[in-house]
């Protein structure tokens, strides 16, 4: 069997890089005599992957010299008391940026609360009028995971036009933006895409004959070396926490690669840790950034 010496895709190093690009930015914002760009953050209830999740989103901005507001609710706030919130950030011109992290507890819809936000101060991109725009291709907030990933191909000038590339979850917030921008008539973007989830027949035949592979089920592990061809691009979007004793947190995160089978096949692969997930948080930064200079959605609009 060939054995090919992988290129390790180093997110850390690239989002490092991104990152002092952004506070360069800030920093001009600030010497202009402006206000920093503003991201307010909502959290509801207690789980373990939101907290880390908000606490670095909250400590990248105070790296990038970003204004960032935390707003706490309990588990058994009102979908109501919720909106009403989202509504009070929406009118504040102080307010360039508002997430909600995910997931809600289940007696609130998710949908209605990000339809509630400003689409022009919806940087995680979930708004649908965001969704819509960047499905023809018209100036938007995109998400952070798949605009992350976007990112990553660009910097290490991996080709992707005209080739197949196999996209293996169907999310809302990675698989389908990630199918849409991948097909893009852009570069990175020109591929040939197929997306596989839990219902797909023959998912190793369509994995096998993928030039990129783009792994966001969520299930530890789940793509095989015996799934991949040589020579593939292999990006690895999971992060599932399992307990670990040997971690100062009590928890590990798991990609949904393989690595150890699949790494040797490959001529490009993301580590978990490591790989896509500082991406994803710069894009957020980057997206805080473009609110607060107006620079998608201009002040009339
Ligand atoms: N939960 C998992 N990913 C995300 C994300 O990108 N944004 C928000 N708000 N919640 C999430």
């Amino acid at each position: 069997m060939e054995e090919h010496s992988y290129q390790l895709i180093d997110g850390k190093a690239v989002a490092e890089q991104i990152k002092k690009e952004l506070a360069a930015e800030v920093e001009k914002i600030k010497q202009d005599g402006r206000k920093a760009p503003h991201l307010v953050a909502i959290l509801v209830g207690h789980d373990g992957g939101s907290e880390a999740y908000v606490a670095n989103k909250v400590r990248n901005c105070e790296e990038i010299g970003l204004r960032s507001s935390l707003i706490r609710f309990e588990d058994d706030v009102t979908e109501q008391a919720l909106l009403d919130k989202v509504n009070e950030l929406n009118a504040d011109d102080d307010v360039d940026g508002l997430i909600v992290q995910m997931p809600l507890p289940k007696h609130i819809s998710s949908q209605r609360v990000i339809e509630a936000i400003d689409y022009r101060k919806d940087v995680d991109g979930f708004h649908p009028i965001n969704v819509g725009r960047m499905s023809i291709g018209l100036p938007c907030f995109k998400p952070a995971t798949p605009a992350g990933i976007i990112e990553l191909l660009r910097h290490y000038e991996i080709p992707t036009k005209g080739k197949h590339c196999v996209i293996l979850g169907r999310s809302n917030i990675v698989g389908k933006p990630m199918a849409m921008l991948m097909m893009q008539k852009d570069n990175p973007g020109d591929c040939t895409v197929t997306v596989c989830h839990s219902r797909s027949e023959n998912l190793r035949e369509m994995c096998l004959s993928a030039d990129i592979i783009i792994a966001a089920l969520g299930v530890p592990e789940f793509l095989k070396g015996d799934m991949v061809k040589e020579g593939a691009v292999v990006i690895d979007v999971g992060t599932t926490r399992v307990p670990s004793s040997v971690t100062k947190s009590g928890y590990r995160l798991m990609g949904d690669v393989a690595f150890h089978e699949v790494a040797p096949k490959c001529s490009y692969i993301t580590p978990v840790p490591g790989g896509v997930g500082p991406m994803t948080i710069i894009s957020l930064m980057r997206n805080t950034l473009l609110a607060g200079k107006k620079a998608v959605f201009g002040k009339e609009e």
